[in-house]
Parts: C-alpha cells; sequence; structure tokens
C-alpha cells in the first residue's frame, strides 16, 4: 500500500462537515442545504450554528434553537453552540464531585476563566462539535447524528478558529487539557472523517481570498477542503447575438423598453463577468467547485434551502 494515497469518502459521508468563507457568503444557506440534503438521503444530521447566530433556524422560520438539539425536518436537527452553555456541560461532565461543580457554578469562574483565556470560547465550541459527532455520546440519553454540519464563524480574522485545538495543545504542553485538545485537532485533521466546505462569491475579491483561505486550511491547518461553493450564480439568459440587439434597443428612445433593455444587459455582463470568475477560481482552488443558483426571492426559506440542496453534491 506504500506510496498509495487513499481516496478520501465523499464529503456527505464524513462525520463532520465545516462550512466556511467569508461574512455574507451564503454560509448558513449552504449549511441548511447540505442538512437538508444529507438528511433526505437518510442521513441523521444536526446542524450547528456556533457564536449566537441563530441564523438557520431563521430559514426554517423558528425563533430560536437554543442549546438543545431542536429538530428541524425528518432526520434532520440543530442546535446553536453558546460557549458558556458548552463550558458547564463540559465541567459537568468532567467533574464528579458535586460540591465543587456547585461551587463552580455559583462563582462566576467562568467569566473570568473566558475572559482571561483568548480563544477557551473557541475551544469548548470545537469541544462540544466533537461531543455530536461522536457515536459514544458523552451526553446522557445523546442521540446519535451520521453527520455533524458546522455554519462556521465567517474568516474575517483566518483560520483560527480551526486552528484552536492546536493551539491549546501546543500552550498546556501536557495533562488533561493538553491530551483533550490533542484528540480534538487529530478528529478535525482526519480526513476521513471531518472535511471543509468553502463558500464563495463570483467577483474577483472574493476568488482571491477563498483561493488563499484554501491553502492556509490545507496547508497551515492541515484539514481536507473537499469543495469549493461558488454561490450566487446569475443565469446566462441570452446569446450574444441576443444581447447585442438588446444593446441596440437600450440605445433607443423608448423609455420604459430601452429601461427594460438597460437592466437587461447589466445582467448580462454580471452573469458574464461571473463566468470570468468561476474560469479564475477554477485556476487557483484544487477542490472540486460546484455553482449554485442566485436564487430571485426576497427571503430564502427552506423550499429554496431544499432547491439548493439538490445542486450540492
Ligand atoms: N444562492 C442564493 N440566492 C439568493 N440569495 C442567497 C443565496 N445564498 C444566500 N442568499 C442570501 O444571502 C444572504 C446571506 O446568506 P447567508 O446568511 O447564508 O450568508 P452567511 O455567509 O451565513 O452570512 P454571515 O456571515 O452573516 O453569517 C441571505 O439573505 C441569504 O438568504
Ligand atoms: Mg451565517
Amino acid at each position: 500500500m506504500l506510496g498509495i494515497i487513499p481516496i478520501p469518502p465523499e464529503l456527505l459521508d464524513k462525520r463532520l462537515i465545516f462550512v466556511t468563507g467569508k461574512g455574507g457568503v451564503g454560509k448558513t444557506t449552504v449549511a441548511v442545504a447540505l442538512g437538508l440534503r444529507a438528511a433526505e438521503e437518510g442521513r441523521r444530521t444536526i446542524v450547528c450554528e456556533v457564536a449566537s447566530q441563530e441564523n438557520a433556524s431563521r430559514i426554517f422560520d423558528h425563533t430560536e434553537v437554543g442549546f438543545h438539539e431542536v429538530e428541524m425536518a425528518e432526520n434532520l436537527w440543530s442546535i446553536s453552540i453558546d460557549p458558556d452553555e458548552a463550558m458547564r456541560e463540559y465541567v459537568l461532565l468532567q467533574l464528579k464531585v458535586r460540591a465543587m461543580r456547585d461551587m463552580l457554578f455559583r462563582s462566576r469562574i467562568f467569566s473570568y476563566l473566558a475572559a482571561a483565556t483568548p480563544g477557551l470560547k473557541e475551544l469548548v465550541t470545537i469541544g462540544k462539535i466533537w461531543e455530536l459527532a461522536q457515536l459514544d455520546r458523552k451526553v446522557k440519553k445523546g442521540r446519535k447524528y451520521d453527520l455533524v454540519i458546522v455554519d462556521a464563524p465567517a474568516t474575517g480574522h483566518g483560520v483560527g478558529f480551526l486552528q484552536t485545538p492546536r493551539t491549546f495543545a501546543a500552550i498546556a504542553r501536557v495533562g488533561p487539557i493538553h491530551s483533550q485538545a490533542q484528540r480534538l485537532d487529530s478528529f478535525l485533521t482526519d480526513h476521513e472523517q471531518t472535511g471543509v466546505a468553502i463558500v464563495a462569491l463570483p467577483e474577483e475579491m472574493p476568488v482571491n481570498e477563498s483561493a488563499a483561505l484554501e491553502r492556509d486550511l490545507r496547508d497551515e491547518v492541515g484539514v481536507a477542503v473537499d469543495r469549493v461553493y461558488l454561490n450566487g450564480l446569475y443565469p446566462e439568459r441570452f446569446t450574444n447575438e441576443e444581447t447585442d440587439r438588446l444593446r441596440e434597443v437600450a440605445e433607443g428612445e423608448n423609455g420604459s423598453v430601452r429601461a427594460a433593455a438597460r437592466a437587461a444587459v447589466s445582467e448580462h455582463e454580471r452573469a458574464r463577468s461571473q463566468r470570468a470568475q468561476l474560469s479564475r477560481l477554477r485556476r487557483r482552488v484544487k477542490a472540486p467547485i460546484k455553482t449554485l443558483p442566485f436564487l430571485f426571492e426576497p427571503e430564502l426559506g427552506p423550499e429554496a434551502a431544499r432547491r439548493l440542496s439538490r445542486r450540492l453534491a
């Protein structure tokens, strides 16, 4: 077997998927669509939000999800991971001595600890994500999931979130924090178990940033980048001849027809420039690229997410 690189499993066959990308590119939408797809294929799936975003519940019209596993659709659950709650749960699972737990909860020790330890919130969040992905759940009577999908925080500050366990493992050189952080890091960087999907927009800067993000995730963090979703692609509605004709009309006299022709030409040009960005993205990233159409709807709900889910695999 020496020298043969094993083929990693298909994206949805992994246990854990992080959906990442810049702010506002469609991470939540893609995370939910992936969740719907996996659930429709019969996988028991949970979509996790982090840092109190509560976005996925918006798509499903649920007012609030919170730190509970809530069923959204058949085979599909959702949870919003609050770091304070995750920390509480972690301590509860660790400490066997009741009196000590009570003392810890009464004091404001969590807030102090979190304030004094940068990255601790991220660490307990990833710890909870890991816990959800275990078939042998630490939480008593925890539901077993085939797949955990994380609507990851926007990558405004690089790839820090996914690197948290390694950072902690390095700081705490020995002891339980070291070994637990290392276990998290091994899980995240195990290409068989954990995958990453990057969401990008078909514009110049976002394409550049996505290419840089893929490189950092692969080379610095060491995770598997399995897909890049280019989201919000406009349809190409017109041929070149039709566009020439539209341009003539757009130069013409008649007020409302001229306005409509101008709008059509402008949308056509946008669709064309997006195709150019798609070609650039193809040259710059290694992961397979899937395009997702722009849906012309004021607010994307479950139906729209379902439509996108068919384009994802
Ligand atoms: N393919 C699409 N077609 C039309 N609208 C879309 C599409 N994808 C996402 N949107 C819309 O764009 C907005 C941003 O999407 P979304 O909330 O999924 O992005 P995000 O990356 O999670 O943002 P944030 O970084 O703020 O969490 C939402 O209003 C969403 O409904
Ligand atoms: Mg979001």
